[in-house]
């Protein structure tokens, strides 16, 4: 099957069979690594991307529903305002990941910020409980979220002068 969809802003195209996983697609026919294959059961969180401005698992998405869609990947976001956001916050918090799940932590604040920009403590427990990491604390996690949403709201007021 021919696969036509948005790349980091690129219009794409890609022949694969149509149950090929995008986590796998992503790898070998675009070379970008950041969404990671992990526990290939939905559950890790370390293959996210963006998918139609959704944080979405990669391992369990078939090719055939990524036809005509816009997805964007970690490689592409970094290159993005909202991502200073989180850079900032997350440096703030003193966070110092070996960076195995960053991308997932790092589009995980982003979504939520993205419906909130105050989240309160259920709200962040909720959206970060999908995140399997081995060696960074929660709390500085949470915290990175916290100054990246004071970093977010502060821009947007910025921009609003
Ligand atoms: S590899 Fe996709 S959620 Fe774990
Ligand atoms: S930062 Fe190392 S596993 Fe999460």
């Amino acid at each position: 099957m021919t696969v036509e969809f948005t790349l980091n802003g690129a219009e794409t195209r890609v022949s694969v069979p149509s149950d090929t996983l995008f986590v796998d697609v992503l790898r070998s026919e675009f070379g970008l690594s950041g969404a990671r294959p992990g526990c290939m059961r939905g559950q890790c969180g370390n293959c996210a991307v963006l998918f139609e401005g959704e944080l979405t698992r990669t391992c369990l998405l078939p090719m055939f529903r990524v036809d005509g869609c816009e997805i964007v990947t970690i490689e592409g976001f970094v290159k993005s305002k909202e991502f200073t956001d989180i850079e900032y916050g997350f440096e703030r918090a003193g966070m110092d990941p070996c960076r195995f799940c960053i991308a997932s932590k790092i589009l995980v604040a982003h979504s939520l910020l993205l419906t909130e920009l105050e989240p309160s403590d259920l709200e962040i427990e909720r959206a970060t409980s999908g995140v399997w990491c081995r060696c960074t604390s929660y709390s500085s996690f949470v915290e990175g979220i916290r100054f990246a949403a004071r970093a977010r709201k502060r821009r947007y007021n910025e921009r609003s002068f």
